[in-house]
């Protein structure tokens, strides 16, 4: 028996020593220490031997049955340590590998252009301020001097919503007429309001079925065309250089009268003529003029004792003219080849 016994060590040791995976090595462990296992087998044999060969052989099956594990457990270690070491360096990461170049956003150029107005006016001690966009077609047209049938809603193709009261505004002057009527008549109105504004228009290089207008206005005692005059000067020479000269021509709105056209000199060519200007070397950028009384009255402002001027012009143009853009459409195409050309994060 104690020839099986040692037979039964040598024989898993052996084998244990060429194993090189868990699951035969947890198999060899149930086949021989296990319940059923040769080595239990053994001592169930136990009863038959006499009693003095009874503890001997006892202690020797419990002696290899210690061996026997420890040399399980060891190779188990071996094993799972190996794996590990595997793992470790299939997993390795290599910090010297270059980075994977991650696109940062910018802000739109409308944007920025838009908040540039946004900042020239705020110095200046102008709010900025908001409107909707769905508006009624009293704020749009009628308190703004254009009654129904006026000629001149023609030139604004308009979306209309709900019969004829409800519209998609086809600019931003009604925000003046809210602007006013809050104010109830009593206080001075300093605000410019950046927009959306639509038109049924057809989309091509320079028109857009929806566009960004810059509204403004100014009311207060004694405002006289000059300060309109003078606000536009610091606008175009902030926005377009210290060397920017600007100059008025009469115009016609309903809304304002005097009306004017307010050109910029052509910061391109300098006013010897370029296609930008078209050979005359001024740019038109806006349309403006002083308060009409009619809308004053309309907003409970007595015409007698205050006045004001109004200005509003289109963002995109403003955009297009600053940064060389011939197509108004790729401001909404979500073309990010044609946005990235745009994307001067230096100005
Ligand atoms: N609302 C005009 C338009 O869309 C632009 C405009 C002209 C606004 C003169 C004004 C103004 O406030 O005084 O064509």
């Amino acid at each position: 028996m104690k020839d099986k016994i040692e037979n039964i060590k040598r024989s898993v040791l052996e084998k244990v020593k060429k194993i090189e995976d868990i699951k035969t090595l947890s198999d060899l462990k149930v086949k021989y220490l296990g319940k059923k296992g040769e080595l239990t087998a053994v001592l169930k044999e136990m009863g038959k031997l006499s009693n003095e060969e009874r503890p001997i052989i006892g202690g020797l099956v419990n002696e290899v049955k210690t061996v026997i594990e420890d040399a399980i457990k060891e190779k188990e270690n071996e094993i799972k340590n190996k794996e590990l070491q595997e793992k470790l360096s299939r997993e390795s990461i290599d910090i010297t590998l270059p980075a994977t170049q991650i696109p940062t956003g910018a802000p739109n150029i409308l944007e920025k252009v838009i908040e540039e107005v946004e900042e020239v006016f705020m110095s200046m001690g102008y709010d900025v301020v908001d409107g909707p966009e769905l508006e009624e077609d009293k704020y749009n047209f009628e308190l703004l001097n254009i009654p129904k049938g006026h000629p001149a809603r023609d030139a604004q193709d308009t979306f209309y919503i709900e019969d004829e009261k409800v519209l998609l505004r086809s600019q931003t002057s009604p925000v003046q007429i809210r602007v006013m009527l809050e104010n109830k008549g009593e206080k001075p109105v300093r605000m410019i309001c950046p927009g959306k504004t639509y038109r049924r228009d057809s989309d091509d290089a320079t028109h857009s079925h929806q566009f960004m207008q810059i509204e403004g206005l100014l009311v207060d005692k004694d405002v006289s065309l000059c300060d309109l005059k003078g606000t536009c000067d610091v606008i175009a020479k902030k926005l377009f250089g210290e060397d920017c000269k600007t100059r008025f021509r009469p115009s016609y709105y309903q809304f304002t009268e005097p009306s004017v056209e307010m050109d910029i000199s052509c910061f391109n060519c300098k006013g010897s003529g370029c296609s930008i200007c078209k050979n005359t070397g001024w740019i038109t950028v806006s349309g403006a003029g002083m308060v009409h009384p009619n809308v004053l009255r309309n907003c409970n402002y007595d015409p007698e004792k205050w006045s004001g001027f109004a200005f509003g012009f289109g963002a995109e143009r403003m955009a297009m003219l600053k940064y060389g853009i011939n197509d108004i459409r790729a401001f909404y195409q979500t073309d990010l080849r044609e946005l990235k050309r745009f994307d001067r994060r230096e100005d």
